[in-house]
Order: structure tokens, then C-alpha cells, then sequence
């Protein structure tokens, strides 16, 4: 085994102080892939996804807009395959996210905070253009849905023989889409979860302290069908979850694991019965520097 194999088959645990007799929630930890946190698979992914379809060779340039996961993932693969890779990141996001990225081997471009991702997007497609480089598009491929669907998806079905709702956070679309697509043909109903400050529930776009979570625009891969419920957390009900589960579960998770913890929360409330399965995306460790543990709000 080599280090890159450790990418999926994640732990998923049974989250005992959340639970009763009658409704169970468990969450698979992403934050076990070797990069930290579940984009590890897409990067995988779309990289081996590129080379196979001889859309990259060798020593060609891979480029991505990314608060900082997404680049993570594509940075690890990119080494193994033998690529360069430029990252292009908002500012206000957390640096410890952009350390790895570099000491990965990523050139990285910082972009307006105030433009957002959008913003990291445009400029990424343009340098694509300029300099002949290939743009990883996580936004818009196909491709990201499906990194999830026959890995994330499938380890969930083969550990939990009944699973009612699958609860999970939204930011490209593509994690949820991706299990949701699998989850579909067991009847299980798909709620996604979204900050305020996301747009999926009709709401204004605005800044959100919650981070890799939260959508500028409805994805173009997000199928209305697949959407059971959204559900909009606050920024402080995320974190107060952060905290929460770090004494009570001893999980150390980053705020979009508390928001999707929130989502898990609300439905389990709503039923009398039933297994809840959702999500944590990434650990507390890369929200240092933001004090995670600390937030007071703003
Ligand atoms: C910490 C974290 N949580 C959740 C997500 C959302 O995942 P997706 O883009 O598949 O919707 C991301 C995406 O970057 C993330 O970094």
C-alpha cells in the first residue's frame, strides 16, 4: 500500500450522544483521507478521470479555483501523476488550507475575498486559456458528482443495510449529489444542508463564517428531483456544534461538520424513528488560525 491508497474508506461512526433508542446518527469522517479531508477523493478522481480520457498528459498543468480542500486533493494527485498544479483561492478563507497546498507543491494565486468564488472561477478559466493549462472545472463537471457516487456512496450502503435520510452539506453540490444519486434506489430521502448566506433556499448571497460549505449560485449538476429538503444553519449553530462534538463525541471537526451536524439535528427531531446518515467533510486542525473553538461570531 502506498500513501494514496488510504484515499475513501472512511471510518463511520455512530454518533452516541446525538442518538436514542429511536433515531440514530452517524457520520463518516472525511478528515480521515490522507489530505485531511473528503476532496481528497475528487481530486483523485478527476485527475485520473483527465488522464484516461487523454485530456492531460504528463508534466501538463491542472487548474482549479478552491477555498482550499479541492486543492489539497488535486495537489496529492497531481504529484503522483507527474503534473503541475495552480490554485486559484479567495482570500479570507482559512491559510492553513493554502500552507498545504504549497508544501504539496502548488503554485497558488490569491484572489478578492469580495469577488468570492465566482470571482476564483473566472480567473482560473482564464488562465487556463492563456497558458494552455487544464481547467479541473469542479462546479460544472460531471465529474464531480460521480467521484462520489461509486466510492462515498457505495462505503455507506455496504456498512448500514437501512439508512431513512441522508443529511449533508452543499458547496460545489457535489458530495451530496453524488450520494444522493446512489442513496436514490433505497428510498432514502435527501436533505441538503447550506449557511445562511447560500442561495439554494432562495435566500440572498452574502458572507458566511461556516467554511466550505454555502453555494453563489443553484449547481448545474444538482438535480431539483434528488432534493428532498434544505435546510439553512446559522453560522453560530455550526459552531456551537464544532464544540459540542468535541467533548461529547471527542471529534475534532471543522464548521461545515457542525452545519451538517445541525441538519441531522433538525430532522431528528422531525421523526419519531429512523437512521440518519451524514457527513463530516474535513477536521478542526485547518481552523486554527481562525479560532474555531473560540468563535464568538461577528
Ligand atoms: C470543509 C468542506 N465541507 C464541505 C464541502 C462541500 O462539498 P461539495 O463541494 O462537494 O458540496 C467542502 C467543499 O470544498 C469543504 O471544503
Amino acid at each position: 500500500m502506498i500513501t494514496y491508497d488510504l484515499i475513501g474508506q472512511t471510518p463511520l461512526v455512530l454518533l452516541e450522544s446525538f442518538s436514542d433508542e429511536h433515531v440514530q446518527i452517524y457520520a463518516k469522517l472525511e478528515q480521515f483521507n490522507p489530505g485531511g479531508s473528503i476532496k481528497d477523493r475528487l481530486g483523485k478522481y478527476l485527475v485520473e478521470t483527465a488522464l484516461k480520457e487523454k485530456r492531460i498528459v504528463k508534466g501538463d498543468t491542472i487548474v482549479e479555483a478552491t477555498a482550499g480542500n479541492t486543492g489539497i486533493g488535486l495537489a496529492m494527485a497531481a504529484n503522483r501523476y507527474h503534473l503541475k498544479c495552480v490554485i486559484f483561492a479567495p482570500e479570507g478563507f482559512s491559510e492553513e488550507k493554502i500552507s498545504i497546498m504549497r508544501v504539496l507543491g502548488a503554485e497558488i494565486k490569491r484572489t478578492p475575498k469580495n469577488k468570492g468564488m465566482i470571482g476564483a472561477q473566472k480567473e482560473a478559466r482564464h488562465y487556463a486559456d492563456k497558458y494552455d493549462a487544464v481547467y479541473m472545472n469542479q462546479f460544472e463537471t460531471e465529474h464531480n458528482p460521480e467521484a462520489y457516487t461509486h466510492t462515498l456512496g457505495k462505503e455507506i450502503t455496504e456498512a448500514l443495510p437501512h439508512i431513512d435520510y441522508f443529511v449533508a452539506g452543499a458547496g460545489s453540490g457535489g458530495t451530496f449529489t453524488g450520494v444522493a444519486k446512489h442513496l436514490q434506489q433505497f428510498n432514502v430521502k435527501n436533505i441538503i444542508v447550506e449557511p445562511e448566506g447560500s442561495v439554494l433556499n432562495g435566500g440572498k448571497a452574502h458572507a458566511h463564517d461556516i467554511e466550505g460549505i454555502g453555494s453563489e449560485k443553484w449547481p448545474v449538476f444538482l438535480e431539483k428531483s434528488i432534493v428532498d429538503d434544505i435546510i439553512t444553519v446559522s453560522d453560530n449553530q455550526g459552531f456551537e456544534n464544532v464544540k459540542r462534538l468535541a467533548k461529547q463525541e471527542g471529534l475534532l471537526v471543522g464548521s461545515s461538520s457542525g452545519a451538517a451536524l445541525q441538519g441531522a439535528l433538525d430532522i431528528k427531531r422531525r421523526i419519531d424513528k429512523g437512521i440518519i446518515v451524514t457527513i463530516f467533510p474535513d477536521g478542526s486542525d485547518r481552523y486554527m488560525s481562525k479560532k474555531i473553538f473560540e468563535y464568538k461570531g461577528e
